[in-house]
């Protein structure tokens, strides 16, 4: 894999995975991945900024003889989870030198997850230092992006932030650098919201705290590097403050189409009332799309039949979804139908409980919807327009 020169002596050594198409089993990956490894030769030390996800070793291990490094002092280890640190114990045993140099509580995780000898490690406290002769780099703690371990790097002279995945996206490009910030705003909302957005408030305080630091170059652990860094800050602002857009968004499921007209009905008289509407199909829905819709709208309304006594398994997996995700979203209902019972929008309600939501009225409809059950639509529609006004 090419290896690329940032600026002098700082080279990405990045492994790009163009096929992969899920993480964790978990998040589809529409544009695959990259895990970005970058070398820093000062003139006295050479440190290494993490490594790449263990399938990927071969990668980075020839892109370091490539480069002809034969020893390495430091492995940077900024969070422990393996896409990033699971190549650590080959590197440590390539090169005997090298110590890994991190926190405590990465430390200890990295001893337990990937059995690395507790000799093998310096430990860095927030703001602290370590000179690599001409070039400085300076650690700073910013735990639950999005694990509790996680930290950056600022390189001083350079100005450069390795932040590893906080900032990043998913996105396999040989390009280095941002071309296409429109293509990236998309993959990085679709990271954001699938791997961050439940840590919003934490991000939040660590955006706050690296305010400090002058930027211009900031080199996550996937994805692009950003030579223009307000591109991204900006765009986390934007998604972790508490704003919401006039924006319904409409996770459903339809089994012999009482729900689906009812869907149906209901983004209409959403858009005829200036309501932007998001509708997700859930029997063919990518979950990432679903994901970015829910960073910031201000409503949500899941719409399901019953199946037996509750929600579809498709609803319900929604449900657990934004859940998890906690999204900013301020506004929740649900809507749907029964054929002789049950208790579909109960057990659905039952599991937002992370959402800090104000819950509005529901709408659930025996067999086929009627004027009445249309006429419960339209008031449920002007409840939501009335309550995205009071957010303007
Ligand atoms: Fe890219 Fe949390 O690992």
């Amino acid at each position: 894999m090419a290896i690329k020169k940032i600026r002098d002596d700082i080279y990405s050594v990045r492994a790009i995975d163009w096929g992969r198409r899920l993480f964790d089993e978990l998040i589809p990956l529409p544009d695959g991945t990259s895990y970005n490894a970058y070398l820093i030769r000062g003139s006295e030390k050479i440190a290494l900024i993490d490594t790449v996800d263990p399938a990927k070793e071969n990668v980075l291990i020839n892109n370091l003889k490539r480069l002809g490094i034969s020893n390495i002092d430091y492995i940077i280890a900024h969070h422990a989870e393996q896409d990033h640190s699971g190549s650590i114990p080959k590197i440590l045993e390539i090169y005997p030198n090298a110590k890994v140099v991190t926190n405590l509580k990465c430390k200890n995780m990295l001893m337990d997850l990937l059995l690395i000898s507790e000799d093998r490690f310096i430990e860095v406290k927030d703001w602290e230092t370590i000179s690599l002769g001409n070039k400085t780099l300076q650690f700073v703690m910013t735990p639950w992006v999005h694990w509790p371990e996680t930290m950056v790097t600022y390189l001083k002279e350079d100005k450069i932030l390795f932040p590893c995945d906080f900032l990043g996206s998913h996105y396999a490009s040989s390009d280095l650098y941002v071309t296409d910030e429109a293509k990236v705003y998309e993959s990085a909302k679709r990271y954001y919201a699938e791997i961050m957005m439940p840590f919003r408030l934490n991000i939040r305080k660590n955006l706050e705290k690296l305010k400090e630091l002058e930027i211009k170059i900031i080199a996550p652990s996937h994805g692009q590097i950003y030579d223009n860094p307000g591109f991204i800050l900006d765009a986390y602002r934007d998604w972790i403050s508490d704003d919401v857009k006039n924006e319904v968004i409409i996770p459903y499921v339809s089994m012999h189409g009482s729900t689906e007209k009812m869907v149906e009905y209901f983004m209409d008289s959403l858009m005829e009332k200036g309501i932007t509407v998001k509708p997700f199909n859930l029997t063919v829905t990518d979950i990432g799309e679903l994901a970015i819709a829910l960073v910031d709208a201000a409503t949500v309304v899941i719409a399901s039949p019953t199946v037996l006594v509750g929600p579809h398994p498709s609803a319900v997996y929604a449900a657990f979804l934004a859940n998890a995700l906690r999204p900013k979203t301020k506004f929740a209902s649900v809507i749907g139908s029964y054929g002789w019972g049950g208790k579909m929008i109960d057990q659905i309600v039952g599991m937002l409980g992370n959402l800090k939501v104000e819950l509005l009225s529901t709408v659930m409809v025996k067999g086929f919807p009627k004027k009445e059950d249309f006429k419960a639509l339209d008031d449920l529609v002007e409840e939501i327009f009335k309550k995205h006004k009071t957010l303007t």
